[in-house]
This record gives C-alpha cells, structure tokens and sequence, in this order.
C-alpha cells in the first residue's frame, strides 16, 4: 500500500507545484455558471495526476473531476479532484488544493490532500494514523457545539444552496462561528487535524470528499454520507470530530 500512497503524494505535489506557478497569473477559462468556473488548469493538472498514477499503474481506473480514464469497474480507481476550491484560485483567494484517493473495490485505502500555498500535506492510508507533514494527527476534543468552528458549504446549484441554507441560519446561532472556506475537501482536512470541529454540505461530489473522508476517520472523527438520489456520486456529509450534537 506503501506505492500508493508514495505515487499519490507525488502525484498530489506535482500538480500543486503546477498550481502555485499559475496562481495570480493570466487564467484561462473554459466555462462558467452562475456559481461555478471552469479553468483550463484545472485540467492540466488532472492529465499531470493521471500522468503520473496511470504511469505507476497502467491497470488501474482514475475518476476525476475533470473526465475519466480507464474501466471503471478495476479493483482500483483513483478519485482525484487535480483543484478543489477553482472558484478561490481564479479570484486570487489562496485556499485550495488537491485531493487524490485510492479506492479498492468501492472502499478508500488510501488519501491525499496537499495545500501548495501553505505547503501542507496530509496523508492516511487504511489502518495507519494519518499525517500532516508527517506528523500524526487526531480530530478537535470539543465537545460543546456553542465553542464549536463549524464549516458549512453551499455548493453551486439552486438546490444545494437552498438546502444549505436554513442550516446555515439555524447553526450559526448555535456555535462559536461558522466559516465558508471553498474548498471541501480543505475543511475535510481542517476536520480531521482539529482546526475544525465539523464540516457540513448538503450536495457535494465524491472527488471533493474521498480523501477527506478517509482522513477523518482515521484521525478519529465520525462521517456521516448520504447518497443524493437524483445525480450520481453526490452527497450530504457530515464529517465531524464525533462529539458534537449537530442534528
Ligand atoms: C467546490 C468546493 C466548494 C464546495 C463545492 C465544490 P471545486 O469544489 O469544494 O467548497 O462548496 O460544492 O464543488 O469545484 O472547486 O472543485
């Protein structure tokens, strides 16, 4: 398992190095929304992951963000997400990261998420502690949901934004602050070495979360996923350090 989470590491370096020379320079961009970008290096950085994984691992399958690559139903798919928080990066907001998992038949084994600007990598694979520049970490001890740093994210449809949003207004008054960071799979990682207590969405996709989600638990926090029935692969989370009462 070793190989693979050295392959994801680099993976997840490179392609953050790629980011951070792009940061703050000309972008181009290859689609919009009403709350969503769409950036060509977003998919530079995919085709440089994929580069480098399917190297290592020609047999393997890799789902991403920005397209697939491979038999979707091989023991190993990597779900990779090459620039989780694009709307951040295009606004010079210096909060976003990539996020790469490894998942074996369904279950993620290994997960990497890496913040080029601060230069933070954390790292778990299935059965270890996980890391954050090499160091292990656990999740928040906090157990009073009115001390509590909570996350919340409100995706970027209509529906997720109006089903993000009467929890927003009804946390906010029961915790010491929410926060709307950008990056989902940043608050998974905040989540699990403590700076958050909880991260909450009501519509987010599996690239943002798989790593995040095997970092959590490992780390000691609780996850709480629940497939949306109308668009594949999307969810409503909540990854929390387990001690809080957030229902
Ligand atoms: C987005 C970010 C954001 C979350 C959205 C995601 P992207 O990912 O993680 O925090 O609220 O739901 O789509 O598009 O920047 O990879």
């Amino acid at each position: 398992m070793t190989n693979y989470l050295e392959a994801a590491k680099e993976a997840a370096q490179a392609a953050g190095e790629l980011l951070r020379a792009r940061f703050e320079k000309p972008l181009t961009v290859n689609a919009t929304t009403a709350h969503d970008i769409k950036l060509e290096v977003d998919i530079l950085a995919q085709d440089l992951i994929t580069k480098i994984l399917l190297g290592c691992f020609p047999e393997h399958a890799l789902y991403g963000e920005e397209g697939i690559v491979g038999d979707q139903s091989s023991d190993h798919q990597w779900v990779v997400d090459p620039l989780d928080g694009t709307v951040n990066f295009f606004y010079g907001i210096p909060h976003f990261c990539v996020s790469i998992a490894l998942r074996f038949r369904g279950e993620v084994i290994v997960g990497v998420i890496y913040d080029p600007i601060r230069d933070e990598l954390w790292s778990g694979e299935k059965g270890q502690p996980p890391l954050l520049k090499g160091r292990a970490i656990r999740v928040s001890p906090r157990a009073n949901l009115a001390e509590a740093v909570v996350s919340i994210g409100l995706a970027k449809t209509s529906a997720t934004i109006d089903a993000g949003l009467p929890l927003l207004e009804q946390m906010v008054h029961r915790v010491r602050k929410c926060r709307m960071l950008g990056s989902a799979a940043l608050d998974m990682a905040y989540v699990a070495c403590g700076r958050l207590d909880a991260y909450i969405e009501q519509g987010i996709s599996l690239w943002d979360i798989a790593a995040g989600s095997l970092l959590v638990e490992a780390a000691g926090g609780r996850l709480e996923m629940e497939a949306l029935t109308d668009v594949p692969d999307k969810f409503r989370i909540i990854a929390s350090n387990g001690r809080l009462e957030l229902r």
